[in-house]
């Protein structure tokens, strides 16, 4: 993938459709340590160990038997192209947090993207669900919580067009304060 907002948006799919109503994006970026960090937390139905181990060596089974894509195979993929590493943890019935970490100044480490935009879709396709979306850089920290909006909007659902703008250019504004 181009851009690692996309790997960010197919890695959020997957906590949809593990049946997550709660997911948190974050991406931190510290050019002192050198380091960027996507990382997507859920609250849905969770991985068995034996089947988590599958799916984050896609070389240990063939594709036969694993009956899965390669969204999260990729995202590793490119995270240790680039001196870094991805990790999952999961546990059945209670969630999943899966984080990558990248050597910021490496020459393969995919540039970051429209990770803004990605929140709008995700947002716009599972509006019912609660989000929230940090970026951390070595200025400070933004934070948006789908849950904040949701109780001043009164029974508007956040997939309208106005609702949807004003998000994006909150979330905008509020991230190019820590860039
Ligand atoms: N957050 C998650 N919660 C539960 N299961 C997950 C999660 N992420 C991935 N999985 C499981 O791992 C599989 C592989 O994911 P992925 O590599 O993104 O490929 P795909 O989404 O195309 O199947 C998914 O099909 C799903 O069974
Ligand atoms: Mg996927």
């Amino acid at each position: 993938m181009k851009e690692l907002a996309l790997n960010i948006l197919d890695i959020a799919q997957n906590s949809i459709a593990a049946g997550a109503n709660q997911i948190a994006i974050a991406v931190r970026e510290s050019v002192a340590a050198d380091r960027l960090t996507i990382s997507v937390k859920d609250n849905g139905c969770g991985m068995e160990p034996e089947f988590l181990a599958k799916v984050t060596d896609p070389f240990t089974t063939t594709r036969k038997t694993r009956k899965v894509g390669m969204g999260i195979p990729l995202l590793k993929m490119e995270a240790e192209m680039s001196g870094g590493e991805l990790r999952i943890e999961s546990e059945k019935g209670k969630g999943t947090s899966l984080t990558a970490c990248f050597k910021r100044s490496h020459i393969d480490r995919p540039p970051l993207g429209d990770v803004a935009g990605t929140f709008m879709v995700l947002i716009q396709g599972a509006p019912n669900l609660e989000f929230t979306y940090t970026r951390e850089t070595d200025r400070g920290a933004f934070q948006f919580s789908t849950a904040q909006v949701r109780a001043l909007l009164d029974g508007v659902p956040l997939s309208e067009p106005d609702v949807l703008a004003w998000i994006r250019g909150y979330v905008e504004e509020g991230e190019s304060g820590v860039l």
